[in-house]
């Protein structure tokens, strides 16, 4: 079956170079292990970009899967099949209010219904029900802006790079779709001005930013836009590919911040099947007023031949998830998460290194923002950012990070990991601080 070719080769011939790669090969993984080609271990503390929550391999899940695989893989959605139901309805606890769940394949597609669904609300209903408040009115203006914020990530679609708060991803790819405002992440005047454009419909966000570097919003924001929303009839909309689903400590990243605000719907990707492709959004069941008169729930808006995908949903890739979300709690990874995101922090912060302007931290998403004059003191390969070059560093000594941006290192391990893993990651990094130049 195999070529021959070098895997580098295959690449440089074969692959689209969408992504600007590292060079490592890398082959197989164990837990928060993975090896290279040539058999180099490394201590995965980037888990695939938020993804393998469960390291890799986990044997429950591998278990899980084998034997769905010889029992039913995909059927499509033009039927029932029980593994995307009772995903559905753990995801509906999870947020813990009524509503219901759509399944795709990413973080984009999840946003993608995100934004359909705010179409349907700002065309096709007046907004929010409330049995004192204005009834159907058909002649109402229809609202079709998103409200979005600086520093944002939402993804690489058409729908995504306008949705995103950061030019980079837009270039090229001109005109944007239109209808969204960005505004000032964490300032509550500027999204109570924006939001005073009547053809604002929703407002979407992070709680804590990823992509942008690890910024959570306070939960004064959080609360500050739940009410916006409110007086508005305008749909608050949380982003949580990066951030939901154990990785801060809680199931939900806004629990973390505001664990009184609850959003209208909020999307999921990344770490929701521990490494295998499933997106998802939750739709609020509250009662919203159509113009024509009909009341129906918000979950409802989406309905039969509205919005679809294939692979959205399959037994396979449903029943890992569900095997995922109760290793989360049978393992107790979210109290894992908050206690070593914490020892991960204070350990970074106790390094007290002239190399590192911050650390910022929910449960196991780590920022280590470094310092602004980083490559006035340290000479750089031309072209080369900061976060970029640690990166690479800290490969050459066997631990993996992300890079945000050009300042900030990600941080963002296995929900299991254990002490000694921070320990070591902390251990290594230090070593490559050392190795700089020292003022
Ligand atoms: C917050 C957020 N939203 C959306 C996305 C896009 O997800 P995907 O790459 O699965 O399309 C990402 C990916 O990094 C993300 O961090």
């Amino acid at each position: 079956m195999s070529t021959g070719l070098p895997t580098l080769e295959l690449f440089d011939r074969y692959v689209i170079p969408t992504y600007g790669r590292f060079g490592l090969r890398l082959a197989r993984g164990s837990g928060c292990r993975i090896w290279d080609e040539d058999g180099r271990e490394y201590l995965d503390f980037g888990a695939g970009i938020a993804v393998t929550s469960l390291g890799h391999g986990h044997p429950r899940v591998v278990e899980r899967l084998r034997q769905q695989v010889g029992e039913l893989v995909h059927t499509s959605n033009l039927y029932y099949t029980r593994p995307q139901g009772e995903l559905a309805k753990r995801l509906v606890d999870i947020v813990g209010a009524p509503g219901k769940v759509f399944f795709c394949n990413s973080g984009a597609e999840a946003n993608e219904a995100l934004y359909k669904l705010s179409r349907k609300f700002g065309n096709e209903a007046n907004g929010f029900h409330s049995p004192a408040g204005p009834h159907s009115n058909p002649d109402a203006p229809l609202r079709r802006g998103i409200v979005t914020m600086n520093g944002s990530f939402h993804g690489r679609t058409l729908g995504g790079i306008a949705a995103t708060g950061q030019d980079k991803v837009k270039k090229g790819f001109e005109p944007m779709i239109e209808g969204y405002k960005h505004i000032p992440f964490n300032n509550i005047a500027a999204l109570n001005e924006a939001a005073e454009d009547p053809n604002m419909v929703a407002v979407l966000l992070e709680p804590i930013q990823g992509e942008g570097g690890i910024h959570p919003a306070s939960p004064e924001y959080l609360r500050a836009a739940r009410t916006l929303c409110e007086r508005r009839s305008m749909l608050l909309l949380f982003d949580e590919v990066q951030c939901g689903l154990g990785r801060t400590g809680d199931w939900n990243g806004w629990d973390t911040l505001a664990p009184d605000v609850k959003p209208d719907a909020v999307s999921w990707a990344k770490g929701i099947a521990g490494g295998f492709p499933l997106g998802a959004i939750w739709v609020s069941a509250r009662p919203v007023q159509m113009r024509s008169g009909e009341v129906k729930p918000l979950c409802d808006l989406l309905g039969p031949g509205t919005h679809g995908t294939t692979f959205g949903g399959t037994p396979l890739i449903c029943s890992g998830a569900l095997e995922v979300l109760s290793i989360i709690e049978d393992e107790h990874l979210l109290e894992n998460a908050r206690v070593l995101g914490k020892h991960a922090a204070d350990s970074l912060r106790a390094l007290h290194s002239p190399w590192i302007a911050e650390v910022r931290a929910v449960g196991l998403l780590l920022g280590i923002e470094l310092a602004t004059d980083f490559a006035t003191r340290c000479p750089l390969p031309a072209g080369k950012a900061p976060s970029v070059f640690m990166v690479e560093r800290l490969h050459e000594v066997g631990l993996l990070t992300i890079p945000s941006g050009t300042h900030v290192l990600r941080w963002l391990p296995p929900l299991n990991v254990q002490a000694a893993d921070v320990d070591e990651a902390v251990r290594l990094l230090s070593s490559v601080l050392a190795s700089l130049p020292q003022p």
